[in-house]
């Protein structure tokens, strides 16, 4: 079995660094005179991205992307799923033209029509029956969590070591040896993590049970597969176990599908039959435009009513001005009924099964110890083998040097890799030539990196 080494990796980086520089003198200027943008980017995540700088952005449509250099890139990225939709497609451009420019509108504190259309779509795809909207992802969690506590009235969250659900502060622990600690690199977390935290690994059904066994969980919020650390899929059992073991120690379960939608038209909790008390969903379902969803069961809705003391409707904590705005509200309904239809699910996940095999193909020829994991629509290589159970594990097998690599090689070849480890999402416009092209390039990318067939 091949080592990766080191030197030569090295190598590899300088060259796809100098190549990435000399390819892109625009974006390093515009970067270089960012003076009054902190960390010289919008957002501070932004500076994420492989080479020093990042590509500035000149537009985006479907599958393809262009930089103020004049280069086009075939994008795998998708704004970390936020684009999952492709880049403005057509359908919600028109919606939210219509109600931006033609209606007029976009933020007035007042319903419309079609909110109750993309509430009844939500329902139809993941089951909840009552639905609230919100800005983000991250939103609809914290939101979430402050019924979960309201209705259960108790404190803590349970979450799995390494998940990530947005800037949820309750969520950045791992276990440490007398319950949750602070994830390294927590950025002012208001309390000690075990104040409000409980964590568990994933894929370990004993471990969640010994932490709901201290009766004080209002709520365990995971992801139906870990995303955010590679791909981390479920064994068999586990989701089950997590809803029974939920409901016999009285916690609610809360599933986050911001990620996992890419399992297909009603994301894991349909395609595996699962019963979330409390659903949260963001980023793609707007096509770009800012919004995001959280689902409630009838048993939730029902023991919220019990809480007439609750404020819903003014400060209370839950809910915020331009939540469930018009302009969000046309964007879904357009994103969720016209463009990530059933059809465009087949196609996005056939896509990412050819993506898989070519990866796989790529890494077993060349006999390196990584695995590759897929659900649905998306899928990610992890630096070992087999495939990680946990977060913890999955962490364990980062390595910073194969990420930049990777993401330089292909970059300096018109692919555009998500800028968060590996992972790989297709769009209703990602063609099988595209995922050909990705094939192609990362098997150039493995064999220059254990010399086989380039050395010779
Ligand atoms: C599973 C999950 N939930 C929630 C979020 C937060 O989304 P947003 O940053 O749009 O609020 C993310 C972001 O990556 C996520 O991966």
């Amino acid at each position: 079995m091949p080592q990766i080494d080191r030197e030569r990796l090295a190598v590899l980086i300088r060259r796809e660094r100098a190549t990435y520089a000399r390819e892109h003198p625009r974006s390093r200027e515009l970067f270089g005179s960012a003076g009054h943008l902190f960390g010289g980017v919008p957002m501070t995540w932004m500076g994420k991205w492989s080479g020093g700088f990042p590509l500035c952005l000149a537009g985006a449509h479907g599958n393809r992307i262009t930089d103020v250099d004049g280069h086009e890139y075939r994008d795998f990225a998708l704004g970390d799923t936020g684009a999952m939709a492709g880049h403005s497609p057509a359908a919600t451009v028109a919606a939210v033209a219509r109600r931006y420019g033609e209606l007029g509108g976009a933020t007035t504190m007042l319903p419309t029509a079609e909110a109750e259309e993309v509430a009844a779509q939500l329902t139809a795809r993941f089951g909840l029956p009552q639905w609230s909207f919100t800005l983000s992802a991250t939103d609809a969690n914290r939101w979430a969590i402050r019924l979960a506590r309201l209705v259960t009235g108790r404190s803590k969250v349970l979450t799995f070591a390494y998940c990530y659900h947005g800037s949820v502060d309750e969520a950045f622990a791992v276990p440490g040896p007398d319950g949750a600690v602070s994830r390294s690199g927590n950025v002012g977390a208001p309390v000690p993590l075990d104040r409000t935290t409980r964590v568990a690994e994933f894929n370990d059904l004993a471990g969640v049970e010994r932490q709901l066994q201290h009766g004080d969980v209002a709520v365990i919020l995971t992801e139906p597969a870990l995303t955010n650390i590679g791909i981390v899929l479920p064994e068999p059992g586990f989701l089950e176990g997590l809803r029974e073991l939920a409901t016999r120690y009285g916690a609610l379960l809360l599933i986050d599908e911001t990620h996992t939608f890419s399992a297909g038209w009603g994301g894991a909790t349909r395609a595996w039959g699962l019963q979330p008390d409390l659903f949260v969903i963001g980023k793609s379902i707007g096509g770009g435009i800012p919004c995001g969803a959280y689902g409630l069961s009838d048993d939730v809705v029902g023991r919220i009513a019990a809480h007439p003391e609750a404020d819903l409707v003014d400060v209370g904590g839950v809910g915020g001005t331009l939540a469930g705005n018009p302009l969000s509200v046309a964007a879904m309904r357009a994103t969720l009924c016209d463009v990530l239809t059933e059809q465009a699910f087949d196609g996005m996940i056939a896509r990412a099964t050819r993506y898989t095999e070519g990866i796989t193909r790529a890494i077993e020829e060349v006999g390196l110890p990584w695995s590759v994991a897929r659900l649905g629509a998306r899928a990610e290589c992890r630096f070992t083998a087999p495939a990680p159970r946990t977060g913890t594990e999955s962490a364990a097998a980062a390595d910073d040097d194969l990420d930049e690599y990777l993401h330089l090689h292909l970059l300096d070849r018109g692919i555009l890799l998500t800028p968060f480890h590996n992972m790989a999402l297709m769009s209703p416009d990602t063609t099988d030539d595209d995922v050909d092209r990705h094939v192609a390039a990362f098997t150039e990318a493995v064999d220059e990196l254990v010399a086989v067939r380039t050395a010779a």
